[in-house]
């Protein structure tokens, strides 16, 4: 039955002709124009771009959290109203309650669900396993380190079983090493699950290291101006031989994506 269902259902989610304005004091910004976007299944898409080119714009879109001005967003043919627990958001700072410990943050989504309290320890445990947050389960968000509570917003996202995992630069806060050990964290995550992923980042070597599809995107109006796809992630991932990093291909969309975002970022200076 599930497995019926996810070949009649083409696309998780479906951005068709998206702009987005914001209106506020100081008059309108378009923050987005012309945006369409088919999600697949189990894809990992990275999106770049300059500072400022509606790249949280587009996730907050995605998420539910901002209505389009114009253009329609879908998750799986109907539209999306609102944020809900299909679409778990990790965002940069990580957004834990500060008076619950571990453990009951990651809970908190189950037990407002009304999840049976077996099932929610259960789930609970399972995804504190995951994200090798056992053992820290009754500490306070002030007692962890930044990767650690990035593992925590992660778990309590993924304890929901969302179709689909939304992050706004989630370790665009952390020091070099931790930032490597959560990329590795997530692709492992991503290969377990079988999500599907929408990730921002401003690190062309981190869009690499783990998308299946990059969109680069322009500066304001933020557009997409090209997509790549790619595979390196399975490499990096199965350990092969060669570091997928030094070859020829990986070094050409590098060049590629890096020189449409430098030219962006040439036309903002001389705007
Ligand atoms: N609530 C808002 N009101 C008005 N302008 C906004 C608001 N949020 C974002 N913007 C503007 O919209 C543009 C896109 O913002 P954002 O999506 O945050 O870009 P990015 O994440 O790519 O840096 C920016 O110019 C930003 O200043
Ligand atoms: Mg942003």
């Amino acid at each position: 039955m599930d497995k019926m269902l996810k070949y009649k259902q083409e696309y998780v989610v479906t951005l068709k002709d998206i702009n987005l304005r914001y209106s506020g004091e100081k008059g309108e910004v378009n923050a987005l124009q012309n945006i369409n976007l088919d999600i697949e299944e189990g894809e990992f898409i990275c999106a770049l771009g300059p500072s400022g080119c509606g790249k949280s714009t587009l996730l907050k879109i995605i998420a539910g959290l901002l209505k389009p001005s114009q253009g329609e967003a879908k998750m799986d043919g109907e539209p999306i109203d609102g944020p809900d627990w299909h679409r778990g958001v990790v965002f940069q700072s990580p957004t834990l309650y500060p008076w619950l410990n571990v453990q009951d943050n990651v809970a908190f989504g189950l037990k407002m669900r009304k999840f049976p309290k077996n099932e929610i320890e259960e789930l609970t445990n399972k995804y504190l396993e995951l994200v090798g947050l056992k053992g820290s389960e009754k500490h306070k968000p002030y007692e962890l380190s930044g990767g650690m509570k990035q593992r925590a917003s992660l778990a309590r996202v993924l304890a929901n079983k969302p179709r689909m995992i939304l992050m706004d630069e989630p370790f665009g806060a952390l020091d070099a090493l931790t930032r490597q050990n959560m990329q590795t964290l997530i692709r492992k995550i991503w290969t377990k699950t079988e999500n599907t992923v929408f990730l921002i980042t401003h690190d062309v070597d981190e869009a690499l290291a783990l998308a299946t599809r990059i969109i680069v995107m322009s500066s304001r109006p933020g557009k997409i101006l090209k997509e790549f796809n790619m595979d390196f992630t399975y490499h990096i991932s199965d350990g092969s031989k060669e570091n997928p990093r030094y070859t020829p291909k990986y070094m050409g969309i590098r060049e590629e994506i890096l020189k449409i975002i430098n030219c962006q970022n040439e036309e903002l200076r001389f705007s």
